[in-house]
């Protein structure tokens, strides 16, 4: 693929930056209406459907490889892809959130996880340290470093808690579709992988586990889920390379 076909013009950035707005607004009313005991996925995934047309903008999952919903809803051993149901979100639960708002052709990806009331400490850790891995990644999100250098600055956060990034799975360029070159391991070699240019737009997505890092595919066939059912936790945001560092778009 040409380089020019992976760096978005101005232009470009300040439409994903408007989806990525919708997207931050949405999350945070999906996050704050979890009641413990009471909320179900399936409530949050019509909630986000909802907010997110209100704001004119469209789902950008929903359809996409068939997958019928808004939003993902990840408990627990869950991973990535959850599908939303109507189980009630426990407490002691973490809940990631995972949504794509298209917004005037352009499109933003972002996730977070929230502990359903009072979360058990090793939870929260894990909780922790995922975001943290996250804002390590974006300080070395810069031109002329490498999407290497984004998956061994992941990797070597979280390691140092004891935790993993999940096997094979990866954020990814973003704006024009969903998924975009090039990939964004959450592991790697500093220097290696395609160099990073000003005006890539990048999902970078943690998916870090407390156990094992192998996963698998649920009988449903979405939901990424541990191999070994432990906790696991996601966080991410799109962002763009600047001439001076990052900029995250998925913000209010
Ligand atoms: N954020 C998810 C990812 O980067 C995209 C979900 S794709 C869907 O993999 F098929 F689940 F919608
Ligand atoms: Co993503």
């Amino acid at each position: 693929m040409r380089s020019s076909t992976l760096i978005k013009t101005p232009e470009e950035i300040a439409r994903i930056r408007k989806a990525g707005r919708i997207l931050a607004r949405v999350l945070k009313a999906c996050a704050e209406a979890i009641e413990p005991n009471r909320t179900t996925g399936a409530e949050l995934n019509a909630l986000a459907e909802r907010l997110v047309l209100e704001m004119g903008g469209f789902p950008a999952f929903k359809g996409y490889r068939l997958y019928p919903a808004a939003l993902c809803v990840s408990i627990n051993e869950t991973i990535v892809h959850g599908l939303p149901d109507n189980r009630v979100l426990r407490e002691g639960d973490l809940v990631s959130l995972d949504m794509g708002v298209f917004y005037e052709g352009y499109c933003a990806d972002a996730a977070l996880t929230v502990a359903v009331g009072r979360v058990d400490y090793p939870r929260k850790r894990l909780m922790r340290v995922t975001e943290e891995a996250f804002y390590e990644a974006l300080k070395v999100a810069q031109a002329g470093n490498t999407i290497g250098d984004i998956g061994a600055a992941i990797q070597g956060y979280v390691e140092q808690f004891g935790f993993r990034p999940a096997h094979g799975l990866a954020g990814h360029g973003v704006g024009r579709y969903v998924h975009e070159p090039p990939e964004v391991p959450n592991e790697g070699e500093p220097g290696e992988g395609p160099r990073l240019q000003p005006g890539m737009v990048l999902a970078i997505e943690p998916m870090i586990v407390m156990g094992k890092p192998d996963v698998a595919v649920a009988e449903d066939g979405w939901a990424i889920i541990t191999a070994d059912r432990q906790p696991a936790s996601h966080y991410e945001h799109t962002i763009v390379i600047t001439e001076n560092g990052a900029e995250i778009l998925t913000v209010e």
